[in-house]
């Protein structure tokens, strides 16, 4: 086997400074069975254009999730937006071969969009110029609290005399966290998006039975001595049998263990079908949970991820176990399960709309 290492990558100035990630853009046959999905799921409609739903967390982007009508019958991922840090990094985009620059004065928030068409009709963008949401309460939200107090511990118990009361309802999504391609041409497009960003490996893993094939990078955003998620991005060598990349999944923050499981209650029993949760990931530390959207993309609500700095050294492992604990993984777990959609949606809308069935 010939050698497929990933070579070190390190920021610099000349890189283009992002900041964070905001939203990605998904196209789906079937708009209003997402939506009912993206409801159930945490999102807050935050805007609806022609055939366009933007969704939004209780962060600051002023939406993390853009749903369209597919034109063809098609779903598709078309890529995430990532913010640069300022107008001049956002310039420094636009001069990058292949920008492509776009007004989104349509959108909420307004802003200018930088999109890139990647190899397999895959997309990356850069954002700036968003009106942020105003955040008054730095408080996870109450559609499940009642009454939330600090945890109480064996040697430590600082909630007196309150009680910790819930009920039912959706987790309620503040930001999207992560995503990732199991990817065809991974050099090339791993030397695109760590060679002109601040994008860089956190976990570099590579495969059980060849130790000079490294198959997934998890990344971040370089922030220098600032705090930034595990990883927002990741990329795994796509095998042999794979002929075009596709997204492995999409992840968004919720609030905390009880928001999780109270969601994952909620989402079961509207229905949808669960992929694999809850457990608890080792590389980034989330608590996950999986779920299957209506095209079948597999969507993540994650809580209690790792943050790092640039005092985190990348680390390189040998790839093994995912999870600590939680269900067994599921066989199919990264397949791409969306080419297998359409029958599946069909007879769930048509169980729901034939009443005399049940
Ligand atoms: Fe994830």
């Amino acid at each position: 086997m010939p050698d497929m290492l990933i070579s070190p990558v390190e920021n610099n100035p000349s890189k283009v400074q992002l900041e964070r990630l905001s939203h990605v853009y998904f196209e789906h046959p079937d708009l209003e069975y997402f939506t009912k999905f993206a409801i159930d799921f945490g999102f807050v409609e935050a805007a609806r254009k022609g055939d366009t739903v933007y969704f939004r967390g209780y962060g600051i982007s002023p939406y993390c999730y853009v749903a369209s009508r597919s034109k063809d019958g098609k779903s598709k991922f078309l890529g995430a937006a990532f913010v640069a840090q300022t107008q001049e990094e956002f310039d420094k985009a636009a001069k990058i071969e292949g920008a492509e620059i776009k007004d989104l004065k349509d959108a909420p928030g307004g802003g200018k969009l930088i999109t890139f068409a990647r190899s397999d009709d895959t997309f990356m963008h850069v954002v700036h110029g968003q009106e942020e949401r105003k955040i008054e309460i730095r408080e996870p939200p109450t559609a499940i609290h009642e009454s939330l107090g600090p945890m109480n511990t064996p040697f430590e118990k600082p909630r007196e005399g309150q009680y910790q009361r819930f009920h039912p309802g959706p987790a309620l999504v503040h930001k999207l966290g992560h995503f990732g391609y199991v990817c065809r041409e991974f050099d090339k497009e791993f030397a695109f998006y760590t060679g002109n960003f601040n994008i860089v490996p956190t976990d570099i893993l590579w495969h059980p039975k060849f130790e000079n094939i490294d198959v997934l990078a998890f990344m971040h955003l370089d922030l220098g001595k600032r705090y930034s998620d595990h990883h927002i991005f990741f990329m795994q060598r796509a095998p042999p049998e794979v002929k075009k990349t596709y997204l492995h999944h999409s992840s968004y923050e919720v609030a905390d263990f009880d928001t999780q499981l109270i969601g994952h209650e909620w989402l079961a029993k509207k229905g949808w079908k669960n992929v694999w949760g809850v457990g608890r990931h080792i590389l980034g530390s989330q608590i996950f949970d999986y779920w299957e959207d209506p095209s079948r993309f597999k969507i993540e609500h994650y809580t209690d991820g790792d943050i790092v700095n640039s005092d985190t050294p990348t680390r390189k492992e040998v790839a093994g176990p995912i999870s600590v604990w939680g269900p067994e993984l599921p066989k199919d777990f990264g397949e791409d399960m969306t080419a297998h959609a359409f029958n599946q949606t069909f007879l769930k809308r048509l169980w729901e709309n034939v009443s005399w069935w049940k």
